[in-house]
C-alpha cells in the first residue's frame, strides 16, 4: 500500500502552495487540492518529489491520500468558499479528522462551523496565519484555536513549520472555539494602527522637516536598528528608496493615496465598541482608510480651505522626537489592542494567556517587533495585567517618549498636518491615565434631560435630581 501523507491543504494560491512547500521542507509529506488544474501541477512540478509533495484535482483522491486523523487546512478566502468546501469535504471524512480555516474569518462564522461539525464528531480550527506570502513560505507566526486534545495532531507540524523567536516557534494553542480567529482579527487591528502611524510620520518627516525620500528611507533604517525594530518599521525604509520603473522619481509618490481593506481591522473596532472597550488608535486607523477613499471630495475641500504655511523644525531634533512619538504610539496601540482580547477572552470564555499572544507575535508575523518582547515579559510577570500602560515595565519607557509626541500632535495641529493616529494615541493615554474625568458633566446632562441618574464620590446609592 502507498504511504499516505501527513498533511492536507485545500487552495493552492500562493498562501496555500507557500504553506505547502513550507510543511514539505521540514519534514512532512504533503497533498494540495485546488479544482485548478494549473495550479494543481504548479505545485507538482514545485514540490520536486512525489512522495512529498502531491496534489489532485479531485476531492475524493485528495481525502484518501492522507493519513488518519486527517488533517486538512483550508486557505480559501473569508467568507461562503469556507462552508462550500467543509460542504463538498464532509461525504469524504470520518470522525475523528481536523479541519482548520486558515483564513481570516469573522470569528463568529468560525464558532457556527465548529458547532455544526462537532456534533459530527469533526474537530475545527480556525488558526490565522499572519506573515504574508513570504511567511506562509519561511515560517509564518500560527493563532490557532480549537479542540485541545486535537491539537496535540497538528501541533508538530504547525511548530515544525513557523517562524521561530530565539528558537520558539511562534505557534501556541490559544483557547477554544474561535480564539484562534479573534486573536488574528485583533493582530489585524493592531496591525491597521501601526500602518497608520508609520504613514504619519512619513508624513510629518516631509512636510514639518523637509525630508527626502532618500532621508526617510535613511531615519526608518536606522530606527529600525534600535527600540523601534519592527517588520513595518523595516518595510517602510524599504519603500522609501523604491525607485519607479515606470517613470521618474520613487514608486511611493506615484500610488494613489486610497487605502484599501477587507474587513479585520474594522470587525476589530465594531467588536471593541460591542465589548465597551476603547481602541481609538484602531478605530482612527479605519476610518482614516475611509476618509482616504473620499479622493473626489477631499480635492474639492483641499480648495476650499487654506492651510497654515508650514513652520519647519530642524531636522535632528524632528527625527529625535518622531522616533519617540512613534514608540509611544506604537506601545499605546499595542496596549489597546491586548486591553481587547483580555476582555474578549472573558466575555467569550476562550482563556486567554496574554504574554503567550505576544510571544508567538514576536517573529512571522506582521506586527513582529522588538516591543513584543518587553511585553511578552511584561504579561510573563503579571499575567492578569489589564492594561500595559500599569506595568512597571512600561512607566520608563511612556515617560520618556510621551513629551515629544505632545510637541509633535501640537505642532502638526498648529501647522494643518493631520496625525490622527499620533493625537488619538496620546488622547487615549492622558484620558486613561487621569483619575478625574469631566464625565461627571455628561452624568448630570443626562439626569437632567432623560432623568437617567447618577452615582456621587461621597455616598454610596442612585441620585435622581429635579434640575428645573
Ligand atoms: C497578515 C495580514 C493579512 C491581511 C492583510 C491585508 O497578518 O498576514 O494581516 O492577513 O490580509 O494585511 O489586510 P487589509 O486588506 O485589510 O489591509
Amino acid at each position: 500500500m502507498e504511504e499516505k501523507y501527513d498533511f492536507g491543504l485545500i487552495g493552492l494560491g500562493v498562501m496555500g502552495r507557500n504553506f505547502i512547500l513550507n510543511v514539505a521542507d521540514n519534514g512532512f509529506s504533503a497533498y494540495g487540492y485546488d479544482l485548478d488544474a494549473e495550479k494543481v501541477a504548479a505545485l507538482k512540478e514545485e514540490g520536486g518529489h512525489e512522495a512529498k509533495v502531491n496534489a489532485s484535482t479531485n476531492i475524493k483522491t485528495f481525502v484518501n491520500a492522507l493519513k488518519e486523523p486527517r488533517k486538512i487546512m483550508l486557505l480559501v478566502p473569508a467568507g461562503k468558499i469556507v462552508d462550500a468546501v467543509i460542504e463538498s469535504l464532509l461525504p469524504h471524512i470520518d470522525k475523528g479528522d481536523i479541519l482548520i480555516d486558515g483564513g481570516n474569518s469573522f470569528f463568529t462564522d468560525t464558532d457556527r462551523r465548529e458547532a455544526y461539525l462537532h456534533d459530527k464528531a469533526i474537530n475545527f480550527f480556525g488558526a490565522g496565519v499572519s506573515g504574508g506570502a513570504k511567511g506562509a513560505r519561511l515560517g509564518p507566526s500560527i493563532m490557532p484555536g480549537g479542540s485541545k486534545s486535537a491539537y496535540q495532531h497538528i501541533k508538530p507540524i504547525f511548530e515544525a513549520v513557523s517562524a521561530k523567536y530565539k528558537g520558539e516557534p511562534c505557534v501556541a494553542y490559544l483557547g477554544p472555539k474561535s480564539s484562534g480567529n479573534y486573536v488574528k482579527m485583533v493582530h489585524n487591528g493592531i496591525e491597521y494602527g501601526l500602518m497608520q502611524l508609520t504613514s504619519e510620520v512619513y508624513d510629518l518627516l516631509k512636510k514639518a522637516g523637509n525630508f527626502s525620500n532618500e532621508e526617510i528611507h535613511d531615519t526608518f533604517s536606522k530606527w529600525n536598528q534600535g527600540r523601534l525594530q519592527s517588520f513595518l518599521v523595516e518595510i517602510t525604509s524599504k519603500i522609501l528608496e523604491q525607485k519607479d520603473e515606470l517613470g521618474k522619481g520613487h514608486l511611493v509618490d506615484q500610488i494613489l493615496d486610497k487605502a484599501k481593506q477587507k474587513g479585520t481591522g474594522k470587525w476589530t473596532s465594531q467588536n471593541a465598541m460591542d465589548l465597551g472597550i476603547p481602541v481609538p488608535s484602531i478605530d482612527i486607523a479605519v476610518s482614516m482608510r475611509e476618509i482616504s477613499a473620499l479622493k473626489e471630495e477631499r480635492i474639492e475641500a483641499d480648495k476650499l480651505y487654506d492651510r497654515p504655511d508650514v513652520k519647519l523644525l530642524d531636522k535632528e531634533e524632528l527625527a529625535k522626537m518622531a522616533e519617540e512619538a512613534l514608540y509611544f504610539s506604537f506601545i499605546v496601540t499595542y496596549a489597546q489592542g491586548l486591553h481587547q482580547l483580555a476582555d474578549a477572552s472573558k466575555e467569550y470564555n476562550y482563556n486567554l494567556d496574554i504574554a503567550i499572544i505576544a510571544k508567538i507575535w514576536r517573529a512571522g508575523c506582521i506586527i513582529r517587533a522588538g516591543l513584543l518582547a518587553d511585553i511578552t515579559e511584561a504579561f510573563e510577570a503579571n499575567k492578569d495585567l489589564p492594561n500595559l500602560l500599569l506595568s512597571d515595565q512600561f512607566v520608563d519607557k511612556i515617560k520618556s517618549t510621551v513629551d515629544s509626541t505632545r510637541k509633535l500632535v501640537a505642532h502638526a495641529a498648529a501647522n494643518g498636518i493631520p496625525l490622527p493616529g499620533l493625537s488619538n494615541s496620546l488622547t487615549y493615554f492622558d484620558a486613561y491615565t487621569t483619575s478625574r474625568l469631566p464625565l461627571n458633566l455628561i452624568q448630570a446632562q443626562r439626569d437632567f434631560f432623560g432623568s437617567h441618574t447618577y452615582e456621587r464620590l461621597d455616598k454610596e446609592g442612585i441620585f435622581h435630581t429635579e434640575w428645573e
